[in-house]
């Protein structure tokens, strides 16, 4: 306790100042850089695994065949190219997604791709897709296990040759889970990538129905996710579900970022012209638990249900899952917190569960819809 104690202060008060000061996206390539270094090593791995990891039988479950040995994980978008698989286990996280892997190397939109919000605790993103694509992680993940389980985010190319028609993009995340039919243990569909071009087109129902007809003709045998945006009225999450329904659906992480600047949590003065994008963080949390709370009253157990939104401590973690998540995943929280932010979520997590009389977090799911 005392020691995650003075893990928290050391990143906040020593190493956060610091990092706040550099260039976003500069921080995130040395960290990138950083964790595949400590990775490559068993004693640096087991050393972060002595100092921030955390394990307790109540946080275990398996969930589509897979074992989680906890629920936070790591979302798209901050291993986009797979360095960090190594690493993140010793860092405490019980299963990690990379991505978002396109079909086609793609260097990301023009200009600046970050912007932090500190007062609003969010994070202004337009990468717009940058990743070396589907054939280079094939190359280098193709039948790979890892200590935990890994999924593969799949998004269409932001390039104009895949945003041409609808059946171009169908035909680019095809090629990007045939190129890549071993890698990972389940795929998630990213279809509310805000920072491309074209737009959020496969969440239009219509568009997901095509869509998910492709993918069905593949026959994957892993499990599928589909990323669904934060800012979507009841009644457009419903046609969704409808469309997901009739298809090879196992689950929904919710959600994406938010495209709206006016979102709840927004501080409208740190907001400058320059930005583009959409925000991640607190900015994101209520909307997304709202997500989560919903689909969990129309649907129940029927579909995974995976919260990410503006985790940034066990009792946020704990919001998601009261309101109907199994799984969770961060990535601001942990910019935000520091790194050892993944083990006091796990121990918190315990505590709370303990609190209110659960003996394991599967009873805990959806506990505050039920
Ligand atoms: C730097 C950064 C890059 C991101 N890139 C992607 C991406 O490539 N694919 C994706 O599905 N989501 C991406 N996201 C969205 C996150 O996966 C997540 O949905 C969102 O940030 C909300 O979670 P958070 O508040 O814990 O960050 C990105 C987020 C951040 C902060």
């Amino acid at each position: 306790m005392i020691l995650t104690r003075l893990q928290h202060a050391t990143y906040k008060r020593l190493l956060k100042p610091v990092l706040f000061m550099m260039d976003p996206e500069f921080v995130h390539r040395r960290f990138i850089a950083v964790g595949y270094l400590l990775g490559s090593n068993p004693v640096t791995r087991w050393i972060l695994s002595v100092f921030l990891s955390y394990r307790h039988p109540s946080l275990e479950q398996t969930i589509c065949g897979l074992r989680f040995s906890n629920p936070v994980g790591l979302a798209g978008g901050f291993d986009k190219d797979a360095y960090l698989m190594k690493i993140l286990p010793s860092v405490g996280f019980g299963w990690m997604e990379i991505g978002s892997v396109t079909a086609r190397h793609c260097a990301g939109n023009a200009g600046k791709h970050l912007w932090r919000l500190p007062k609003s605790k969010g994070i202004v993103v337009h990468y717009g897709l940058k990743n070396n694509g589907a054939a280079w992680i094939a190359h280098r993940l193709s039948k790979k296990r890892y200590a935990i389980p890994l999924g593969l985010n799949v998004a269409r190319t932001n390039d104009e040759e895949a945003s041409a028609s609808d059946l171009a993009g169908i035909r680019d995340y095809i090629a990007t889970l045939s190129t890549c039919p071993d890698v990972g243990d389940y795929v998630t569909l990213n279809v509310s990538c805000p920072n491309s071009c074209g737009g959020e087109t496969f969440l239009e129902p219509h568009r997901l129905d095509q869509l998910l007809t492709a993918v069905d003709g593949l026959k994957i045998s892993k499990p599928i996710f589909l990323k669904i945006a934060a800012d979507l009225s009841t009644t457009e999450v419903d046609a969704i579900l409808e469309v997901a329904d009739r298809h090879r659906v196992d689950g929904f992480i919710f959600s994406n970022l938010t495209k709206n600047y006016r979102a709840a949590g927004i501080v409208p003065s740190e907001l400058t012209p320059e930005m583009k994008g959409g925000i991640s963080g607190k900015p994101v949390e209520a909307l997304s638990n709202a997500l989560i709370a919903h689909v969990f009253k129309q649907k129940g157990t029927k579909y995974v249900i995976i919260g990410c939104g503006g985790i940034f401590s066990a009792q946020d973690a704990y919001g998601k899952i009261r309101a109907g998540a199994s799984l969770v995943q961060l990535i601001t929280g942990m910019i935000f917190e520091g790194p050892q932010l993944i083990g006091e979520i796990n121990r918190g997590l315990v505590d709370l569960l303990k609190k209110d009389g659960f003996s394991s977090l599967s009873e805990a799911i959806g506990a505050d819809v039920k």
